[in-house]
């Protein structure tokens, strides 16, 4: 807490300021308070709250920590270290060019070399963050909408609508067809945010899918891609988890589906990537735009001096990732490691009577709860998350978090915590399922 200090409110702010459209008031980072407040300890806490509300990757930090031990000179900045003074002097929004060839070797490696990427149209950001609000800077005004599927990443609340001032209009997807995006359900989206008296600027999608952990088939972009070019709107892909599809075949960039029209109406879509996920580097704070648009690179670039990547993180990457050896044996390594936490989990969760959407990506499952809730409503869906939450010990995001039209959906994240922690939490579900069970026979 600051320090006390008497505020008095005739000061004022801006609208910015003193908006709520940051939504970090939602369950979703309320979780996160619990957990701060009593976070479990194998040892110390055994009984505290277990994170499983954070989508984040630890499963392969040994294998960066191994290269950090092999290559001093990645990370070293000693007496004499080539190119201190110059990396201590640079501040170019370019970024560092053996970085950014770098980078867009790393994603098409990412993408199995079916997909190609110019070094000169990575725009650097830090984190996707930052780059999903400077793609809504630059290609909607306040007022403006962009459509985005459900259920979404919470984040978006405050990444695209907080300092722009653009809407976010849903795009309703739900469990009949396993959530796949439909033009159906593009077109209602967008009628009805003309009948709201607003102008469509683009859908924004994000593949493989955060919170479902899947990806988006092949047929499914070619669609979208259709939908957006006959609106004449833009299409941003976020394929910040390309990296965690357990393999790499049945990932489909829209670089791809590109590459096969031969760039034809490229110029409307934009891709967001970042490091935070698939290196498991969020503190890093590295993201990257990819526009197909040229003026959208040239804007981009410019509003990226708010928000650049240390050149010292850009030099120690680039080495990292211009090393050929170690970034195929990461990329391999952790899709196998992901697959076999999410086989764990979800072994886990049908012993102790639970479905899961199937996935194929992602550091987290999308778990159907439904059958559980008192009342088939969003405050019935809270109601649980926060037994869960309080007797369980478990953070984990209700579904509508991330604006799942549908009640009972949560997402559990399971590449945060070690395999140990995974199993004690598993063992708290099957308890708790027991328990349910045991007071419903009792209700009877
Ligand atoms: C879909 C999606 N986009 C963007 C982000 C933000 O990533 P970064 O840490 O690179 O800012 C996240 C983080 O969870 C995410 O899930």
């Amino acid at each position: 807490m600051p320090m006390e200090i008497e505020q008095l409110p005739s000061v004022g702010l801006s609208k910015v300021a003193t908006s709520d459209t940051h939504g970090e008031d939602s369950p979703y980072f309320a979780g996160w308070k619990a957990y701060d407040e009593d976070p479990y300890d194998e040892t110390s806490n055994s009984s505290g709250v277990i994170q499983m509300g954070l989508a984040e990757n630890q499963v392969s930090f040994d294998l960066l920590e191994e290269y950090l031990e092999q290559h001093p000179e990645a990370s070293s900045w000693g007496k004499g270290a080539p190119g201190f003074r110059e990396n201590a002097l640079f501040q170019d929004y370019h970024g560092l060019k053996s970085f950014r060839q770098a980078m867009a070797s790393f994603m098409e490696q990412i993408r199995g070399g079916r997909a190609k990427f110019d070094p000169d149209r990575v725009v650097l950001t830090a984190g996707a963050t930052a780059a999903n609000e400077l793609l809504t800077f630059i290609l909607a005004d306040p007022g403006d909408a962009l459509l985005v599927p459900t259920p979404y990443y919470p984040g978006f609340d405050r990444d695209l609508r907080w300092r722009t001032g653009v809407k976010i209009v849903p795009i309703h997807c739900d469990s009949s067809n396993n959530f796949q995006i439909t033009p159906q359900a593009m077109e209602a989206a967008y009628k009805e945010a003309e009948a709201r008296k607003m102008k469509v600027r683009g859908v924004l999608i994000t593949n493989p899918s955060n919170p479902l952990g899947a990806t988006i088939q092949r047929s499914v972009l070619e669609e979208i891609l259709d939908f957006v070019t006959r609106k004449n709107i833009h299409l941003v892909s976020d394929e910040i988890y390309s990296g965690s599809a357990f393999l790499s075949s049945e990932f489909v960039s829209i670089a791809e589906i590109l590459e096969a029209r031969e760039y034809k109406n490229s110029e409307r879509v934009h891709i967001v990537y970042s490091l935070s996920k698939d290196l498991g580097l969020p503190g890093f704070r590295v993201g990257t735009i990819y526009s197909y648009n040229n003026k959208v690179v040239t804007t981009a670039r410019r509003m990226s001096s708010f928000t650049l990547i240390s050149s010292q993180t850009q030099h120690l990457l680039a080495s990292m990732l211009s090393n050929k050896k170690f970034t195929e044996n990461y990329i391999k390594t952790n899709r196998e490691r992901l697959r076999k936490r999410y086989e764990m989990i979800i072994e886990g969760l049908e012993s102790a009577g639970i479905e899961c959407l199937k996935g194929n990506a992602g550091l987290f499952c999308w778990m159907n709860l439904s059958p559980l809730l008192e009342k088939p409503t969003r405050e019935g869906e809270l109601a649980l998350w926060d037994s869960i939450l309080h007797q369980v010990k478990l953070n984990i995001s209700p579904g509508s978090s991330c604006h799942c039209s549908e009640p009972g959906w949560f997402r559990v994240c399971f590449a945060n915590m070690s395999e140990q922690t995974l199993e004690v939490a598993l063992k708290r579900i099957h308890n708790f399922m027991q328990a349910q069970q045991r007071e419903r026979k009792r209700n009877m």
